[in-house]
Parts: structure tokens; C-alpha cells; sequence
């Protein structure tokens, strides 16, 4: 049976539904809305536009009335406080550029693959936010000695039976100045889909701190334990071979981004003329800004400096480019690694974890360059064909096929997936489950990406 809150939940999204056009954007779900941004998003201009910027929901879009909206302050304070958004505009504006990037980004290029959206090089993004410290607004409420955390919990609501969507950063991150609760995106007021009408923006962090939709602040004095805490968005805090399982209470919550560059004007496995070229892209890192790139077009026996673009700022990305004329027709291994001013470096092969996150290995992109080059060809997408009605009826009630078509497991982990949407709401009953997971297994089975 469907419950009240889900009927709202969808109801509130089918209202919202088709909100701005995006460019071009990559879509991973479309209802609660995933988009990712094509690689030719990195190299259009330093702040990246919102109709060219990534998307992650958990949830369906809120429907919020800016009147009634209040932001509560409780837990560990002198006194719970409740502002207005007029109240919260009266705190100190601070505005900064900063990167926000998915925890898992780059999820797709993992082998071997995992559940979750196969994102690949673009849930990422780099914005220009305005709002308040988060540190002023805690201030307003005073914290009480022995504060350790910060949760946030936003008006969204879960989508079937899934878990709340609540995540928590340590109070010294809440505390520092550059931590922001912010209600304008380039300069515009916040966008539905990242927020409307306030968001968390921890600069550095991944973006499942970056809570959307907050409605209420929690000072605590113990880690929460909330699924989004203690289950998902968890990481081994080093590689593990490749494929093991690891039992969360052996991870940690997710929390910093990794130094990471992306080449994004290139294909992998395009042909390129014989002539000059500009190789192209862009890099960020945590909470230490990008000091250098460096470019290897002989599969990494030498690196050259890449030249930066002038536009900086602490949590920003650097654009990048290179000048490259192929020394002579030949099948080339071209790479960027970026180091930031700890002198942190990306890693050179690929540290697996059960979930995905932090993907940050040097990329690669092979370049086949020959006097007769044939014309790039984008990736194409995977094309859904005849869905059984079993599949239609138990699996397209909260999301759309594109949740499924982009995943690449095998039998095993099809199981596992079907099981959790039982969990979640899904209708799955022991006369239709084997029907649906050998179906997804056959339609959707593990394949090593191109
Ligand atoms: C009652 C609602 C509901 C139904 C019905 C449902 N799902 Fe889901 N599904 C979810 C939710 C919630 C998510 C996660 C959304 C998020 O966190 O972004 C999800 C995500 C997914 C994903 C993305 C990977 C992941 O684990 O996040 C896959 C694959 C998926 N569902 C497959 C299925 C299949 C197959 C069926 C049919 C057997 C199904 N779903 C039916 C709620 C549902």
C-alpha cells in the first residue's frame, strides 16, 4: 500500500516535474531528478552555469512556501531558535566560489562495478554561493560545551520506505567561517532542485554534506546514526580488493574530496589529425587549493606543467590546457594529475571501495593520432527496449528505468538490489522476484566499461 507520505511525496514531485531545461545534461534519473554534466561542461567558462550543473536528489523536489518556512536551530543550544528567511538574511552575507562534487562521482568507472548511479567524470560542478556562516547561526542559539556534530535535515521527504535523508559534519567544520548556509547560486535565488530555499555548503567536503531543503539544524554531542550516517555514504579510509564487502561499522563517513583533474577535451579513443591540438580540462582539490597540473603524453614517462587559467579562488577548480602537436602517427596514452598546495597528488591506479566514492585516479585518455582521422563519436546511450510488465509494475512506481539501464552487475548483486527496493517500498513478492532478477541480470548483466 502506498502511504500518505508517499502519495504526497509524489504528488509534490509530479508538480514539480520537467522544472528547468538543462543543456545537454546526462540524465541518470529523472524523477527524483540525477543529471550529470558532459565533459564539454568543464571547459565552457570558470563558474559553471546552472543549467549546466550537476543534479543529486535523493528525494523528490520539495514543494516549500518561502511565508511558512522556518529554519529551527535545536539539540545542544542555550536556546532552540526559529528564523525567517528575512531573519537569516540579516546575518553577515558571505559569498565564495567553491567546487561541489558528488561523493560519488566516478562511481561508473569503478571494476568491478557496484550499485548506485554510474556517474562518470561530471557530478561536478563549480558554483559561486552566497549565504550565512553556518557559525553565525549556531552563535544566535549559543552551543552548549561537548558539541561534536552538526546534523542537518531538510523538508524533503523520503521516496517509498527509504531512510530520511539526514547527514551531519563535525562541529569544527560547522564552526569554520567558510562553512555556509546559503540561499543564492550564481548570483540567482537558489534553484529548486539545489535547495530552495537554503542549503548546507561545506567547501572541500563531498556533496553529501551540502544538505538541500535545510529546515533544521541540530547540535549534538554524539554521532548521529541515521542510514545516510551510519550505512551509506561510508568509506574504508583506504583500497580493499577489489569486489570485498566491508562491514560499515568498519568505515568511516565520507568527508573530504580528493585532489582530482579531468581532461574533457578529448574522447577516450578518438582519432586526433596529425597538427596542433589544445588538451583541455579542469582540476580541483579539498580544502587546499590546486597548485599544479601536469600532463603526460607518453603514457607517463615524462609530465609537463599545464598552463592555469586565471580564474582562482580557495575551493574552486583551475581550468587547464596544454599545447600538443603528436610527435608522429601513433596510438597515445595521454594523462593530467593535479597536485594542490599540501602537495597532495591523485593516485595512479584505482582504490576500490565497496561504494564507490572518492574516485580520483589519473585519467587516461588514448588518442589514436593519424593523417586520416575518422570523426569522434560520443559514447551512445543505452536504449531500454521492451520492458516486461512484471518489471514496469514493481519497478517504475518512484523512479524511471534510467535508475536501472545504467547499471552493470551480475546475478548476485541483481538479488541484492532487488531485496533492498523490497525494503524500500517496492512490490517485490517471492512469486515475481526470481521473474524480475533474472531479468535484470539478462537485460542489464555486468560488462567492463569501454
Ligand atoms: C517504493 C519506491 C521504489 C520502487 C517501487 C523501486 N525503487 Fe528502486 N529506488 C528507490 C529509491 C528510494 C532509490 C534510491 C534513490 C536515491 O537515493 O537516489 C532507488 C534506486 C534504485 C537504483 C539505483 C541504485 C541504488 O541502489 O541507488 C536501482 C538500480 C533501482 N532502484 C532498481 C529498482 C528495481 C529493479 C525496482 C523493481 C524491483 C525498483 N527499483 C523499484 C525506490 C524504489
Amino acid at each position: 500500500m502506498l502511504s500518505r507520505r508517499h502519495l504526497f511525496s509524489f504528488a509534490a514531485a509530479s508538480l514539480l516535474a520537467g522544472a528547468a531545461p538543462k543543456r545537454g545534461m546526462i540524465v541518470r534519473s529523472s524523477r527524483a531528478e540525477d543529471v550529470e554534466m558532459p565533459l564539454e561542461g568543464f571547459l565552457e567558462s570558470y563558474i559553471t552555469p546552472i543549467d549546466r550543473f550537476f543534479v543529486r536528489s535523493h528525494h523528490y523536489v520539495p514543494a516549500v512556501d518561502l511565508a511558512a518556512w522556518r529554519l529551527q536551530v535545536n539539540g545542544k543550544v542555550g536556546t532552540p531558535i526559529s528564523l525567517t528567511m528575512d531573519e537569516l538574511k540579516k546575518l553577515p552575507r558571505v559569498e565564495l566560489v567553491s567546487v561541489l562534487e558528488c561523493a560519488g562521482n566516478g562511481r561508473g568507472l569503478y571494476e568491478p562495478s557496484m550499485a548506485g548511479l554510474q556517474w562518470t567524470y561530471g557530478s561536478v560542478g563549480n558554483g559561486r554561493w552566497a549565504g550565512a556562516r553556518l557559525a553565525d547561526v549556531l552563535k544566535k542559539a549559543g552551543v552548549q560545551p561537548g558539541a561534536v556534530e552538526v546534523l542537518f535535515d531538510g523538508a524533503d521527504v523520503p521516496v517509498g520506505k527509504q531512510p530520511e535523508f539526514q547527514r551531519g559534519i563535525p562541529f569544527n567544520k560547522a564552526m569554520d567561517p567558510n562553512t555556509l548556509l546559503a540561499y543564492e547560486m550564481n548570483g540567482e535565488a537558489l534553484p529548486k532542485e539545489h535547495g530552495f530555499p537554503l542549503r548546507v555548503i561545506a567547501p572541500g567536503w563531498a556533496g553529501d554534506c551540502w544538505v538541500k531543503w535545510v529546515t533544521r539544524i541540530e547540535v549534538r554531542d554524539t554521532e548521529s546514526d541515521g542510514f545516510f550516517m551510519k550505512t551509506a555514504y561510508r568509506h574504508p579510509g583506504k583500497g580493499v580488493a577489489p569486489g570485498t564487502a566491508v562491514d560499515p561499522a568498519q568505515m568511516k563517513p565520507v568527508t573530504t574530496l580528493g585532489i582530482k583533474s579531468v581532461i574533457a577535451s578529448h574522447l577516450d579513443g578518438q582519432d586526433i589529425p596529425l597538427t596542433a591540438t589544445k588538451l583541455r580540462g579542469a582540476a580541483w582539490s579539498n580544502e587546499s587549493p590546486v597548485s599544479i597540473v601536469e600532463v603526460s603524453t607518453d603514457s607517463g614517462r615524462t609530465w609537463r606543467q599545464a598552463r592555469l587559467g586565471k580564474e582562482a579562488a580557495r575551493f574552486g577548480w583551475r581550468q587547464w590546457e596544454l599545447d600538443w602537436t603528436p610527435p608522429q602517427a601513433a596510438y597515445y596514452s595521454v594523462m593530467a594529475r593535479a597536485k594542490n598546495a599540501l602537495g597532495e597528488t591523485q593516485p595512479m591506479q584505482p582504490e576500490w571501495n565497496p561504494s564507490g566514492y572518492g574516485h580520483n585516479v589519473v585519467q587516461v585518455v588514448r588518442l589514436n593520432a593519424t593523417a586520416t582521422p575518422k570523426p569522434a563519436r560520443a559514447p551512445a546511450n543505452a536504449n531500454a527496449g521492451e520492458v516486461p510488465a512484471v518489471v514496469k509494475q514493481t519497478c517504475f512506481g518512484c523512479h524511471g528505468v534510467e535508475a536501472i539501464e545504467q547499471q552493470r552487475m551480475n546475478r548476485t548483486q541483481w538479488e541484492r538490489e532487488v531485496e533492498k527496493m523490497q525494503r524500500w517500498g517496492a512490490r517485490v513478492t517471492p512469486e515475481n522476484k526470481d521473474a524480475l532478477v533474472d531479468y535484470l541480470a539478462n537485460r542489464y548483466p555486468y560488462r567492463p566499461r569501454k
